[in-house]
């Protein structure tokens, strides 16, 4: 991908992005509820929230399509509300529900777009193929968006809203329901887009993404900030790490969370995959790791004298997942049902 212009002029203190106690409520619903926030230019930064944490509220009051209720919010320096204008001229915005015309085709959606922010007609034909080259849709260029598949279709949205390179990106859920190798297809996409200097907003569920692309994250529950820091900040602040196993034998996993249990002196959790094991053990304190590692050698070789055939083990740092769970007490599931979901919006 290439872009006429570098993006990314940052704002006078090279924040992209800052706000202060941002409120919006829905009647009696405060959806979001005194975030503050500060996004680094020319950076991915992420969002990371169950649904109706208030993500897509967040991202439509910073987009300017939402007033705030409370609070303030600034885009490069420019105030949401009072240079709302000039706000818009910067930013651009992959809804979780994309706005691309069905009926149009790939190349006539873009060239539309492309028309319509004042390309001629030569150079938006121009924009057109190169942008559907680069994201893998040249060969589809003629088809309607309607006979797309979910992957295809996420990555025209993103094609869409980079078409006049923006200096601050909202990708709102981009993977959500795709599968695997579409994800992977939209996360390369998403680190192509910052590498031009665009900073990402990114909104997601899905805690491997957030590990995946952003140098920061704010986690996001019921309308509130609840933990921000890079990955490593995150993770560290809940524990030393965290003890993960695979049983060859599923019929011995009771057996074996009790023995665990015992030999790391912790909560020792039921994975949903039947053979899976994960404990946390240590407090983050200095020495912790070591002290961890000991203790996991150690409960390791009970499992052996009981007879338990460990298929893997690993000591790593917490999961996200494992960072909400310490921080709200709540799993974050991100199979949770899509149509709560959407009826929530
Ligand atoms: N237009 C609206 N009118 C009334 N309530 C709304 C509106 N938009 C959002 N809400 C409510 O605000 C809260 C936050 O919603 P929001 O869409 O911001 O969550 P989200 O974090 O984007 O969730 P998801 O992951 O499901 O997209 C929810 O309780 C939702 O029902
Ligand atoms: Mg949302």
């Amino acid at each position: 991908m290439s872009s006429k212009q570098p993006g990314g002029h940052p704002g006078p203190d090279g924040l992209a992005i800052e706000t202060a106690g941002l409120v919006k409520t829905f009647g009696e619903n405060r959806a979001v509820d005194g975030v503050d926030l500060t996004v680094p230019a020319g950076t991915v930064y992420g969002l990371l929230g169950p649904n109706g944490a208030g993500k897509t509220t967040t991202v439509k009051m910073l987009a300017t399509l939402l007033r705030p209720d409370g609070g303030e919010a600034h885009v490069f320096g420019h105030d949401v509300v009072r240079e709302a204008d000039a706000v818009r001229t910067r930013v651009s915005l992959t809804g979780q529900y994309a706005s691309v015309d069905e009926d149009l085709t790939g190349t006539e959606n873009l060239v539309l777009l492309a028309r319509l922010t004042g390309h001629g007609k030569k150079a938006s034909y121009a924009r057109a193929e190169q942008l559907l080259t680069a994201f893998g849709l040249a060969e589809a260029a003629g088809r309607q968006v309607k006979n797309y598949s979910g992957g295809m279709r996420r990555r025209i949205d993103i094609a869409a809203s980079i078409l006049n390179t923006p200096d601050l990106l909202f990708l709102d859920e981009p993977t959500t329901g795709l599968d695997p190798r579409s994800r992977n297809q939209v996360w390369d996409i998403v680190r192509a887009v910052v590498a031009q200097g665009t900073t990402v907003l990114l909104t997601t569920q899905y805690l491997d993404e957030a590990d995946q692309l952003a140098a920061r994250i704010a986690v996001i529950d019921k309308g509130r900030v609840i933990a921000e820091g890079t990955k490593g900040e995150l993770k560290a602040s809940v524990g030393a790490g965290s003890v993960h196993v695979r049983l060859r034998d599923a019929a011995r996993r009771e057996e074996a969370a009790r023995l665990l249990g015992l030999a790391l002196a912790a909560q020792v959790q039921l994975e949903p995959d039947p053979v899976a094991l994960t404990a946390r053990v240590g407090d983050g304190g200095r020495g912790a790791e070591e002290a961890a590692a000991e203790k996991a050698s150690r409960a390791l070789a009970e499992l052996a004298r009981a007879g338990i055939v460990v298929d893997n083990f690993s000591l790593g740092q917490p999961s996200l997942d494992e960072v909400f769970l310490a921080l709200t007490d709540q799993p974050l599931d991100p199979h949770q049902d899509r149509e709560e979901a959407e009826a929530a919006l």
